[in-house]
């Protein structure tokens, strides 16, 4: 993701700093309540029926007839212990918006691998969101989106999301957080 960003420079994520600051067994298992990650397994053999994403979510399963097998080089690098194929996948955690008194969903990132793009599956992973998002109250859905990459734009209009032409994002990270946040 960071390569397609073209920010693999800056990207400071390592395996140990994902598993114990999104994974970490410490904090109380609550799905929807802190940070949540949906995935997208492919096989080309049916799933187990014991597959882990059976035991605690209703996980959502489609048969894809491809005129062609997908290229993924990568492919290794992204299977599982049950020997599925990452292609994709969301995070997202609950926001609150005081206008409403309500809850919503922030998502942080949405990728689908290359290979996979085109195929319905990113559409499945915002639907999947959304309907949590309904089957729990919560009011929306947002998410922060580069102004270049508008092939992303087309994407999420289709879905029936607008873009917020009047907001901004600021952030305030680095020395510049450190040099505020240290000051009396
Ligand atoms: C954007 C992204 C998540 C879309 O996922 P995807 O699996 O390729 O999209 P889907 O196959 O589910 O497409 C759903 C709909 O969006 C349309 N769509 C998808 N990509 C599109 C594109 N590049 N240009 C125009 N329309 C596009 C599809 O045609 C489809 O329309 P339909 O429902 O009318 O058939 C994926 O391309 C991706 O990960 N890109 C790189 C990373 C990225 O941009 N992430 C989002 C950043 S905020």
């Amino acid at each position: 993701m960071a390569a397609f960003y073209h920010l693999s420079d800056e990207c400071e994520a390592t395996k140990p700093a994902l598993s114990s600051t999104l994974f970490n067994s410490k904090t109380p298992f609550e799905p929807f309540k802190t940070v949540t990650v949906f995935l997208v397994e492919v096989s080309s053999t049916p799933f187990a029926p014991n597959h882990p994403s059976t035991q605690h979510f209703n996980h959502i399963e489609t048969t894809l007839h491809l005129p062609h097998p997908i290229n993924d080089p990568e492919m290794e690098l992204f299977r599982t212990k049950e020997g599925t194929i990452i292609a994709g996948f969301v995070i997202f955690f609950p926001s609150y918006s005081t206008f409403l008194s309500k809850h919503a969903f922030h998502v942080e990132d949405l990728f689908v691998r290359e290979g996979y793009r085109g195929k319905g599956f990113g559409g499945m992973l915002m639907k999947a969101v959304a309907s949590q998002a309904v089957k729990m109250g919560y009011a929306r859905m947002e998410w922060t989106v580069t102004t270049w990459n508008v092939a992303s734009h087309t994407f999420y209009e289709k879905l029936g999301a607008q873009i917020l032409q009047d907001w901004r994002i600021f952030r305030l990270a680095d020395d510049a957080l450190l040099s505020y946040g240290r000051s009396a």
